[in-house]
């Protein structure tokens, strides 16, 4: 890993932690080749062992800001490593593979996961490989609507993609998708250095002002 990659430059306001989680081939690792990586789609790409990592810098609403993408593996035997990695999180991506009902049906508890080693972080649920759906029709429109009750009930959005679809185009729902989480993120970010620094200066006043 490019040491430089992981600490900011002068000029960039902040540095936002992205948390990819989800079952084992629903295309986590995937969608951030497409992303970062700017892969084309790929039939072959193989499950990632332990937890695997991108830095990419995104300008949004004029800041540069330093995406740090940690994009962790599904398979259970990893899951001691990989839980290490969510203290930190900024924000996360909690990806289901729509074929696969059971990875939707998961989604609840890596939710819970998320919320007992990261915290109350903005989450975006992700219901990848539209493709299959139109194809081999192996999903209803049932798994969709559970999602979306599902995504309202926890207050998070959904959005539903094709990565195989989508990689390689300009402005995609990939682009778009991790643009919207890198924001809510960065917002965490900002919305916790000011709760701090209130509470350096309560403090200060606290100890100093009698
Ligand atoms: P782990 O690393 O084991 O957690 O899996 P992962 O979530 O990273 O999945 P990965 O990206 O390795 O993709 C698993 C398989 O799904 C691969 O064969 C991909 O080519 C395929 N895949 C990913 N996205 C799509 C999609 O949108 N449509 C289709 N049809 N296949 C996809
Ligand atoms: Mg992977």
């Amino acid at each position: 890993m490019d040491q430089e990659e992981k600490g900011l430059r002068a000029g960039e306001i902040a540095s936002v932690k992205i948390l990819l989680i989800g079952d084992s081939g629903v295309g986590k690792s995937s969608l951030l080749a497409a992303y970062a990586d700017k892969n084309r789609f790929s039939n072959e790409i193989t499950s990632t062992i332990g937890i695997d990592y991108r830095a990419k810098r995104v300008k949004i609403d004029g800041k540069t800001i330093l995406a740090q993408i940690w994009d962790t593996a599904g398979q259970e035997r990893f899951r001691t490593i990989t839980t290490a990695y969510y203290r930190g999180t900024h924000c996360s991506l909690l990806v289901f593979d729509l074929s696969n009902p059971k990875t939707f049906e998961d989604c609840n508890f890596w939710l819970q996961n998320i919320r007992i080693y990261a915290g109350d972080v903005p989450v975006i649920l992700v219901g990848n490989k539209m493709d299959k759906i139109r194809s081999d029709r192996l999903v209803t429109e049932a798994t969709i609507a559970a999602a979306e009750a599902f995504a309202a009930k926890e207050k998070i959005p959904l959005v539903l993609l094709s990565t195989k679809e989508e990689a390689g185009k300009t402005g995609s729902k990939i682009d778009q998708l991790f643009q919207s989480i890198i924001r809510l993120g960065h917002q965490r970010v900002s919305a916790r250095d000011g709760a701090l620094i209130d509470i350096e200066k309560q403090e200060k006043k606290a100890c100093c002002s009698s």
